[in-house]
């Protein structure tokens, strides 16, 4: 197995651009590619080969230097795939929306494995893991925090979670899609598990995917 992969971490909103900023994080890329790409920063591992994006090959994740609220940016198989830290406030609310959300309870199995099936879809209830794109016509939402300044005038009592302004899409901290949107399901967690209290690796998990 090979690995590549550098962290892109931002607290984007969609609003203040200037708010935005990155931390570079050392990761691994499973499959094939030697140690010393592993140091490479995330803009080139945003251009792996045709190879290894064919191969979909695993990508490992350092969340070690994830603070609260914050979000990582992977690619993995040409998608991005979001790890965004949750408080205990933000888990709490998610039981809060329920009544608002189009499949409260994950009950469309394509859009996460089983392990995922649960109230925060997740392994660990503090980190979400997702692929980036609209399940309506595959733009990519924007993150917006409870706190951030645009989100009262995208939708009352915003509590956090993405927005998708291609058609007006919501969906909640936990990836879940709101009701009387576009979106027709909730956002896909991709295959993963971790490999220590730090490390994630996405697009393999344990029984193999
Ligand atoms: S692509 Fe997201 S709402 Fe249409």
């Amino acid at each position: 197995m090979s690995a590549q992969s550098v962290t892109q971490v931002s607290t984007d909103s969609i609003d203040d651009k200037s708010k935005r900023h990155f931390l570079i994080a050392a990761t691994t890329v499973v499959g094939g590619i030697g140690a010393g790409f592993a140091a490479i920063p995330f803009i080139l591992s945003l251009q792996p080969s045709a190879k290894t994006r064919a191969a979909g090959a695993p990508v490992e994740v350092d969340i070690g230097k994830l603070e609260m609220g914050q979000r990582i940016i992977v690619e993995w198989r040409g998608k991005p795939v979001w790890v965004v830290r949750r408080s205990e406030k933000n888990l709490a609310d998610l039981v809060t929306l329920d009544s608002q959300l189009r499949d409260p309870n994950s009950e469309k199995i394509d859009q996460q494995p089983v392990y995922a099936k649960n109230a925060g879809r997740s392994i660990k209830s503090e980190y979400l893991v997702v692929v980036g794109i609209c399940t309506h016509l595959g733009c990519s939402p924007s993150y917006v925090t409870e706190e951030d300044p645009v989100a009262k005038t995208l939708r009352a009592d915003w509590k956090g979670g993405f927005f998708c302004p291609c058609h007006g899409s919501f969906f909640d901290l936990a990836g879940r899609v709101f009701q009387g949107v576009p979106a027709p399901t909730n956002l896909v967690v991709p295959p993963h598990k971790y490999l220590s209290d730090t490390r994630v690796i996405v697009g393999v998990d344990a029984e193999g995917a």
